[in-house]
């Protein structure tokens, strides 16, 4: 195990999802010193300041601003930056104007941090991470996006709750696009060691029950948008659980997005497949199994990403 000692996390965007990102990595204990970063000297000042007040609790450091020096050192950096959704949007409707900021922001990060692990967040993130992919050069298990671990919380919490066990005890996950074609592996769910469709300890589960918990994961975001304007705990969630097996080397596996390479096929584009994230990044497994029909919803999100990445010229 190659933990990194004295970690540095640099959070790229002082906007609700990175400062609860940079919260959470600092609740977690996932790093050493958080620094943020935003071109909004005054908002990420004042960010930076309000996570120092808190530095008592956590034992941790915060740094930042406006100057991107503040990424110097960084052993992480995850990068938020860039248009959010607003009700009624599509995340790949955000492609061209974040996929700019990205051109833009990208390589400057890179001259201060060349040796980071990078993780994007920004939306669409399968998009954003074939772009950064590109833009930066780096190898695909060193520059890779948050991808469906989120989705695969909500999941989890909803099997969880429907099956009165905990959390920890399901095991299932989203992958595919972190969008509106993402699915659920459930050739591979399960509560403990019972797959899905055979669990007994209590109402048992029906494909059409399955399928509207579906429903519910793919179109949480817009639910929460629709009510509060934004997604942001959870996110920042996720994305701190991404930084802490990035930072102790977990080899954790985690339904990360990474630009693929041959996978079933698909190559050049990012999608979300379980996969290995520890100190050297993100590794896709190769094999993870899956139905015919789960293998045909990938392709549908092989194409959602295709199309998008074509609009832009990639
Ligand atoms: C969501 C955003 C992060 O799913 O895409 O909440």
């Amino acid at each position: 195990m190659n933990v990194v000692e004295n970690a540095k996390v640099t959070v790229v965007g002082a906007g609700s999802v990175g400062t609860s990102l940079a919260y959470a990595t600092l609740i977690r204990g996932a790093a050493s010193e958080v620094a943020l970063y935003d071109i909004a000297r005054e908002k990420v000042e004042a960010e930076v300041l309000d996570l120092a007040h808190g530095t008592q609790f956590t034992g941790a450091s915060v740094s930042g601003g406006a100057d991107l020096a503040v990424v110097e050192g960084s052993h992480v950096v995850v990068i938020t930056a860039g248009a959010k959704q607003q009700p009624g949007q599509t995340r790949l409707d955000l492609a061209g104007t974040n996929v700019r900021i990205l051109e833009n922001l990208l390589p400057n990060l890179l001259e201060r941090a060349p040796d980071a692990i990078y993780v994007l967040v920004t939306n669409p993130v399968d998009v954003m991470t074939v772009a950064a992919q590109r833009i930066s050069g780096l190898p695909a298990n060193r520059i890779f996006g948050s991808g469906t671990v989120l989705d695969t919380s909500r999941l989890r919490w909803l099997l969880a709750k429907r099956a009165g066990v905990s959390t920890s005890s399901v095991h299932a996950a989203i992958v595919g696009e972190h969008g509106d074609t993402e699915f659920a592996l459930w050739s591979q769910a399960g509560i403990g060691p019972v797959p899905i469709l055979d669990w007994r300890g209590g109402e048992p589960f029906t494909p059409a029950e399955l399928e509207q918990i579906t429903d519910e994961v793919r179109n949480a975001a817009y639910t929460v948008i629709k009510g509060k304007g934004a997604t942001n705990y959870a996110i920042g969630l996720a994305g701190a659980r991404i930084v802490e097996a990035i930072v102790n080397d977990e080899r954790a596996v985690l339904p990360v997005s990474t630009v693929l390479s041959g996978i079933r096929g698909l190559d050049g584009i990012a999608l979300s497949l379980p996969s290995i994230v520890g100190g050297e990044g993100a590794f896709p497994i190769a094999e993870a199994p899956m139905s015919d029909e789960e293998a045909t919803l990938l392709e549908r999100s092989a194409d959602a990403i295709r199309g998008s990445l074509a609009s832009l010229g990639f």
